[in-house]
């Protein structure tokens, strides 16, 4: 028994890595959330498949239910594919996810996959560092659990770009915490749905860009990178844009 803990990029079935691609063809069974591109669910031809994301209108499974089916098809199967959207240690639960299995005896192979914070990014020509303009970048969530007792998210970060996941419900909020720390003109970018057919690039400021309507899955990328961006785009062929 072994449990490929596998990343599926951020959605465009062409950036799956080929260590997931051999994964996933020898799969007995595949556990797969919402994120991950139906369409590389073919290499999986004639696996038993296992829905364990959000469905409209009802609530995602809990992390400790997820892990026991985990654990159970992990007993009962030789090959087991856990396919988390993008990576599955940024944001996924992959770490809780490995950890329960551990804790079990059970295999797990670990293969990692494009990230939705830097991947989508880069497909659209915004790169998160540049030289003389951006040396550091950090990746945090826009949605703290709200349980949690004391925030760990502080906004005070000194990095140069900040990229937001999971950040459109909060936006006003946290880009009004930003603005304690940075200049409220500081260019913004939102790329929802990145690498996906129905992609959309959102432009703003700090001060303005919660205004803008914005749908999830998206990033925010805040910081000076974004004027590069805009340059990039001038200088593409239009045929790229
Ligand atoms: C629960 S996190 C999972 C992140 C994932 N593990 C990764 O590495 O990309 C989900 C968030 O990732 C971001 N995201 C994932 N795929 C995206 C995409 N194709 N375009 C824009 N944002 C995306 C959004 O911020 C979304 O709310």
């Amino acid at each position: 028994m072994v449990v490929y803990l596998v990343g599926a990029g951020p959605g465009d079935p062409d950036l799956v890595t080929l260590k997931a691609v051999k994964a996933l063809k020898k799969a007995d069974v595949v556990v797969y959330d919402r994120l991950a591109n139906e369409e590389i669910l073919e290499y999986a031809n004639g696996a038993e498949m296992i829905y364990v994301g959000k469905s409209a209108g009802k609530h995602s499974k809990k992390q400790e239910e997820i892990n026991e089916i985990l654990i159970k098809q992990a007993k009962k199967q030789e090959v087991v594919v856990r396919l988390k959207g993008g990576d599955p240690f940024v944001f996924g639960r992959g770490g809780e996810e490995l950890l329960a299995l551990l804790k079990e005896g059970i295999h797990v192979e670990l293969v990692p996959g494009v990230t939705s914070a830097i991947g989508v990014p880069t497909t659209v020509g915004l790169p998160v560092t540049h030289r003389g303009v951006a040396t550091s970048f950090t990746i945090v969530t826009g949605h703290e659990d709200p349980t949690k007792k004391e925030k760990q998210v502080k906004w005070n970060y000194n990095a140069d770009t900040i990229v937001i996941l999971m950040g459109v419900g909060h936006l006003k909020e946290n880009t009004r915490e930003i603005m304690k720390y940075k200049d409220p003109e500081t260019p913004v970018c939102v790329i929802e749905n990145g690498t996906r057919p129905d992609e959309r690039i959102v432009l703003g400021t700090l001060d303005n860009i919660s205004e803008k309507k914005i749908n999830p899955p998206a990033l925010v990328i805040v910081g000076p990178v974004v004027d590069v961006f805009k340059d990039i785009k001038e200088n593409m062929p239009e045929d790229q844009v």
